[in-house]
């Protein structure tokens, strides 16, 4: 009886959570609505035509001058990269592409998409949402292959995301600007801190939308506001980006995800864990190789409170990663941690892209006497007598 009263509870609350789950159409983690470029628009992909007023490009609204390009596509004598599939596509100057994004109100969204820039000058993008904007320079040339896919993140105020990729600039040469590509989302959420490490998301499982095919990882540009970041937890404080990378194309210390640091000192990533002022705490964390031919010596500058610490990679036999701590004492109520590259690392075949020491499974754990162990054993026996009780 009791059991069957209990099973009608779960039917009464699942058909609720169903029927909210049917009638709420947010958009799916992944590809937003051909968000690869590749559907054809209605008088058939243009050969070489630019394309301007607004709908031309299928599920997206345009304005200036948009172009779908496709690979292979020559201009000025230079071959136009297309990140993925046949197509892409070109902002000219001052142009934007758009298009209106169901979301979960209340929830942070990342927002990854692949751009290349077409020539030498300074180019950037303006990627935005109503509530805010993020410029990404696209200066910086992180690879050969002259693409990246990158990362942003929004708030969702609304129901809605009006997503707006613009191209800033104002070249001379009109044929200039950005070409983008694979533009996905992803419904982001902050893991709960664990109960023996003060870190949150300290293994980087969780982070932006990565493209399974895509061996490039992604890059994370700075982003000041802890709050809305790709990587939950983590401030990437720097001028430059840090990379997320996966186990399927690189060597991650732990799980599926790790970040690796790129660009010295101008890649930082950190976060403000919840310390006991004057206590002693340790900080460890994976130090690792990702195994893409990274040029060595690599090493990371590891900062927990008042310590720092240069830590450089020497792995035991054949393991891809090390061990590291740093031993430190709190003075307030939260402590800053902090992770940069001791080197500017390229990698040793191209001599160009940008590599770097890799980071996972960082940790911070309050490390005097036996006392949390001592705690930890109590509340074990507490939940037991509270198991014991309930079930009598
Ligand atoms: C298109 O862009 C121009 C210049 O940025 C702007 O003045 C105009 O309002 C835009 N049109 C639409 C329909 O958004
Ligand atoms: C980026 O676009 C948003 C929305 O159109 C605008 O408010 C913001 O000023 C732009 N930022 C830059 C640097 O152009
Ligand atoms: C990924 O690669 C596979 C095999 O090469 C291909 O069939 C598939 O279409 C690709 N997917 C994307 C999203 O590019
Ligand atoms: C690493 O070394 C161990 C023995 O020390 C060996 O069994 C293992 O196959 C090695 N792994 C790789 C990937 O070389
Ligand atoms: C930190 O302290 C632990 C013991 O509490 C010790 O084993 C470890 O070597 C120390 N780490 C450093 C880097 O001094």
């Amino acid at each position: 009886m009791a059991q069957s009263s209990t099973r009608m509870k779960w039917v009464f609350m699942l058909v609720p959570l169903f029927l909210l789950h049917a009638f709420t159409t947010t958009a799916e983690d992944g590809l937003v609505s051909n968000g690869d470029f590749e559907s054809s628009p209605s008088n058939g992909f243009p050969n070489e035509a630019i394309i301007e007023g607004p709908s031309e490009v299928p599920n997206w609204k345009s304005n200036g001058t948009v172009e779908l390009v496709e690979s292979g596509q020559k201009q000025g004598g230079m071959i136009l990269i297309v990140p993925q599939g046949r197509h892409a596509i070109r902002l000219g100057n001052d142009a934007e592409i758009s298009q209106d994004v169901p979301v979960e109100k209340g929830s942070i969204y990342s927002v990854t998409f692949c751009a290349a820039r077409t020539c030498a000058q300074l180019e950037s993008l303006n990627v935005s949402v109503a509530s805010a904007s993020q410029t990404i320079d696209l200066q910086t040339l992180y690879n050969v292959q002259g693409w990246n896919p990158y990362a942003v993140s929004f708030n969702a105020d609304e129901d809605t995301f009006r997503l707006v990729f613009k191209n800033p600039g104002m070249e001379d040469d009109p044929t200039c600007g950005p070409i983008i590509d694979n533009i996905a989302i992803k419904k982001l959420f902050t893991p709960d801190k664990p109960k023996d490490n003060a870190v949150i998301n300290g293994d980087f499982e969780e982070g932006p939308w990565m493209f399974q095919n895509t061996s490039m990882g992604v890059l994370l540009p700075t982003n000041l506001d802890g709050e809305t970041s790709s990587l939950p937890g983590w401030i990437v404080e720097s001028n430059r980006a840090v990379r997320f990378i996966d186990s399927d194309h690189y060597a991650v210390p732990q799980g599926r995800r790790a970040i690796e640091l790129l660009s010295g000192k101008e890649g930082i990533i950190s976060q403000m864990v919840e310390t006991k002022p004057e206590k002693p705490y340790t900080l460890t964390f994976s130090l690792g190789h990702a195994n893409d031919k990274c040029k060595e010596p690599l090493a990371v500058m590891a900062f927990a409170g008042d310590q720092t610490q240069s830590i450089h990679y020497t792995p035991n036999s054949n393991s891809s990663f090390q061990i590291a701590n740093l031993n430190f004492t709190a003075k307030a109520d939260m402590t800053r941690i902090a992770f940069y590259s001791v080197y500017y690392n390229t990698r040793s075949d191209d001599m160009v892209s940008l590599c770097g020491p890799v980071v996972d499974d960082v940790r911070v754990w309050f490390s005097g006497s036996n006392g949390l162990r001592g705690l930890g054993f109590l509340h074990l026996g507490l939940m037991i007598l509270g198991l014991v009780l309930v079930l009598v």
